[in-house]
């Protein structure tokens, strides 16, 4: 069985997309198999890898609307982006029709979770989550071993947290046993006075539940995303291609 991680923060722009990535590469130079499911319906996991929905058999969508787990169709699903050395699925605009498509669904919050259990082999899958509560994302919280959780290092950095804990205290009423959380310091600033001020505050709030790597701000991330690849092939030797080894690091040893 696969481990399941899951990138989610109810704040955009605070490094999902990115971590999912950079991490999922990261996680392949250590010899792991990696799946990346990008399951927000903008699709920028997919687009910063040079795929569009209009390019492929088959998305991430597909797999909430197979009829039972074993029909789910993986094999048109995943795909290997030219310029990626893991695997991907696709997003598709549908995820947003989900809520609807899905509401008369038995046991609709389990979907995705069920389909992984009878999918290909990985040693992990990594959920690029969308940053807005719905069935997409109680569907990758419920199927994931960890939630990782990027926090850019901001004064308002909290913001989407309070909502994402929201959501977990929810499902963890339903659920067999509380999900598992880590928080990601990102976008962090070492010379920034206010940045150290906001990790010192994030330490004290996620006392071992915070990963220890930080990961810095580093210019080859846009780089990386122009070029349609990953931060370790525009730039092994960066500080966001170290900082994102060292996260991998820490996740295979948790
Ligand atoms: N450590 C970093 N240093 C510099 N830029 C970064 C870093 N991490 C992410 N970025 C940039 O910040 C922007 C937002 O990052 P990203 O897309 O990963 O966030 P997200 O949480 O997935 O956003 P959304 O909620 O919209 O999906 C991107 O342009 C990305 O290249
Ligand atoms: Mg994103």
């Amino acid at each position: 069985m696969p481990r399941i991680l899951a990138i989610a923060n109810q704040k955009g722009g605070v490094g999902k997309t990115t971590t999912a990535l950079s991490l999922a590469a990261a996680l392949t130079l250590a010899g792991r198999r990696v799946l990346v499911m990008d399951l927000d319906p903008h699709g920028c996991a997919s687009a910063h890898l040079g795929i569009f929905p209009e390019d492929v058999a088959a998305t991430s969508a597909d797999v909430f609307r197979a009829r039972t787990p074993r029909e789910t169709p993986w094999e048109r699903v995943v795909i290997r982006p030219r310029l990626a050395d893991f695997d991907l699925a696709p997003s598709h605009a549908a995820l947003l029709d989900m809520e609807t498509d899905l509401a008369d669904r038995k046991g609709k919050g389990v979907l995705l979770k069920e389909a992984l259990a009878a999918g290909p082999a990985y040693d992990h899958v990594i959920l690029d989550c969308p940053p807005h509560t719905g069935v997409v994302l109680v569907n990758a919280l419920v199927a994931a071993d960890l939630c990782l959780i990027p926090i850019q290092t901001d004064f308002l950095a909290l913001h989407g947290v309070r909502n994402l804990f929201d959501t977990m205290r929810t499902l963890n009423r339903a659920l067999p046993r509380p999900i598992a959380y880590r928080a990601l310091a990102t976008m962090y600033d070492r010379r920034a006075k206010a940045c150290q001020r906001v990790l010192e505050l994030l330490r004290g709030k996620f006392v071992g539940r915070m990963f220890a790597t930080v990961i810095g701000l580093d210019t080859k991330f846009r780089e990386a995303s122009a070029a349609g690849r990953v931060i370790q092939d525009v730039a092994p030797g960066s500080r966001g291609a170290r900082e994102y080894g060292e996260l991998a690091k820490e996740v295979l040893s948790l």
